[in-house]
């Protein structure tokens, strides 16, 4: 590089607008910024600068640029060959630069990301475009990494969605269950907390981590059956199992299905037991026209790959009790007692006026600790996932209504139903499914083992209903945890042994419904079994 130019390309500063005249050419304007040994330039239009300078562009100002910019005008210019006319705010350039990201991330996406082509029909995926790859590099951008501002607007917004008071994003739904049991326990909650050797009502055809919460807390689970079809607590058995002891019945709404919200709270309000919803599965769905996850006291949502919307890893705990909420906060932060978010300090306004515990006066707030917790925070990444994902939440709900209407549909229309009980849901319930589960009849000529065997050849991905019965697990049988069932749990066994599901979700389309129904019928025609 020559001398001049060198000082040349000193003088070229990020945000510097520069003029380009080359011999019989027009001038062109240019909002800069410096590459590691180039000037990148983005074309703007010399109105763009006056109306937004309120001057001439000759002028040296500071000023944003109005209109936006447009990145398919960008270039690398020769410091050598420009002249400095103007010069935008930093944090416009900033924004610029990040919007530039995004575009570049768009490119990107569209050519590779999308054209992802599926050979298989997974039981369950996500769905991601352009706007949650933006937004999670939004958030790298700001290189903030813990929870931060995406979180705090998640946390803000999720809970209006469902309509709720209040939300606390966490790691995943599993912590979301963690948290909603061991917030229960909390001494803050006076005669109301649970107690270790206290009793706990839920089913063992679930997942593992509705149960282990329980257990973990040094409390009891008692275990009810379900009923098959809907797969949902036996409300008549789950009355039975009240005893001295019980405190709170914690309960998923199995497969996005709402279980019997009328008669479940009214037991609980009859025996004033708390109520947590585990609604990981069923975010969407609606029980008399209310979303599931607004009745208990406290409800759990997941955003794995596999549900109705993704972070990644995440979950959220959802209250609308001021006291449960500072709870579930501070068990999730440590245990502390201080509420301010990462990075900030003394919210309070009193950081060094407390006096907790057997603490001196003054010991600083941010170590005071009311609870011994946990770190289940999620990050800014996770939550500016969550952001876009949220945005199309509806959509992905009403597709996956679809996908399971058409399925029902296909199954009654080929006869299946005589060897397959189809899902069953309650008046009033209105689903937005996690799975089009089916149960194998007792008298069907064939087992399960073979079927999804076949299922599995043919590219169609199915599922268990998790851990079947929790009590056959090996966690179970090789441990002596204290537990109580009520009566045989005989549909837990038969779910255990002949239930599975397959995909409603929204990467399913029409033709692979069709496929998949298809190759049901062929599973039984082919062997001549009607
Ligand atoms: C009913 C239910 N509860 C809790 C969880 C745990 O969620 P996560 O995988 O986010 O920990 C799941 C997971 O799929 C689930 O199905």
């Amino acid at each position: 590089m020559n001398k001049d130019l060198g000082n040349q390309l000193f003088k070229i500063n990020a945000g510097d607008i520069v003029s380009l005249q080359k011999e019989g050419g027009n001038e062109k304007l240019f909002l800069v910024a410096r590459a590691e040994k180039t000037i990148l330039g983005v074309e703007i239009e010399k109105s763009q600068v006056e109306n937004s300078l309120g001057i001439s562009v000759q002028d040296l100002a500071e000023g944003n640029i109005e209109g936006g910019l447009n990145f398919d005008k960008l270039c690398s210019l020769e410091a050598s060959e420009l002249r400095k006319v103007g010069k935008v705010k930093l944090n416009f350039l900033e924004k610029a630069l990040r919007d530039l990201i995004k575009h570049l991330s768009m490119v990107y996406y569209n050519n590779f990301r999308k054209q992802d082509k599926k050979t298989k029909i997974p039981a369950s995926g996500k769905i991601l475009d352009q706007d949650d790859l933006c937004n999670l590099i939004d958030a790298s951008l700001d290189m903030w990494l813990t929870a931060g501002r995406f979180a705090e607007e998640f946390e803000k917004k999720f809970p209006k969605f469902l309509g709720r008071k209040y939300c606390a994003l966490v790691n995943s739904g599993s912590s979301a269950n963690l948290l909603a049991i061991t917030a229960l326990t909390s001494y803050k909650l006076g005669d109301r907390r649970l107690r270790s050797g206290d009793e706990v009502i839920t089913v063992a055809a679930g997942f593992p981590t509705t149960i282990a919460p329980i257990i973990q807390n040094g409390l009891i689970p008692v275990f009810v059956d379900i009923d098959i079809g809907t797969y949902n607590v036996n409300v008549e058995q789950l009355e039975k199992a009240v005893s001295e002891k019980t405190k709170a019945i914690f309960l998923a709404h199995t497969l996005g299905n709402p279980f019997d919200v009328d008669k479940v709270m009214e037991i609980a309000n009859k025996y004033n037991l708390w109520l947590i919803e585990d609604n990981c599965d069923a975010l969407g769905s609606k029980y008399r026209g209310k979303f599931t996850g607004t009745f208990g006291d406290i409800s759990t949502v997941s955003f794995y790959p596999a549900h109705h919307m993704t972070m990644g890893e995440g979950g959220a705990i959802l209250v609308d009790n001021p006291e449960l909420y500072k709870i579930i906060q501070s068990l999730r932060d440590w245990g502390r007692d201080c509420w301010c978010p990462p990075g900030k300090d003394n919210t309070c306004g009193k950081r060094f006026d407390w006096k907790l515990g057997d603490l001196p006066y003054g010991y600083d707030h941010k170590y005071i600790y009311s609870h011994l917790g946990f770190n289940l925070k999620a990050t800014d990444f996770q939550a500016a996932l969550g952001l876009s994902q949220l945005k199309k939440l509806p959509d992905f709900i009403e597709k996956r209504k679809e996908n399971f209407n058409r399925s029902y549909k296909g199954f009654e229309e080929e006869g299946l139903d005589k060897f397959f009980i189809l899902p069953q849901w309650l008046e009033g319930a209105e689903v937005s499914w996690f799975g089009f589960v089916l149960t194998i009849k007792d008298d069907a000529p064939f087992k399960r083992k073979e079927l999804l065997g076949f299922l599995e050849e043919s590219g169609i991905g199915t599922r268990l209903l998790f851990a079947g019965n929790m009590l056959r697990q090996p966690a179970f049988v090789n441990s002596d945890f204290n537990y109580r069932a009520v009566g045989g749990l005989e549909n837990t066994n038969k779910i255990m042994m002949d239930t599975f599901w397959i995909g409603v979700w929204p990467g399913i389309n029409k033709e692979a419904t069709k496929y998949t129904i298809d190759k049901f019928r062929k599973f039984i025609d082919v062997k001549g079994w009607r």
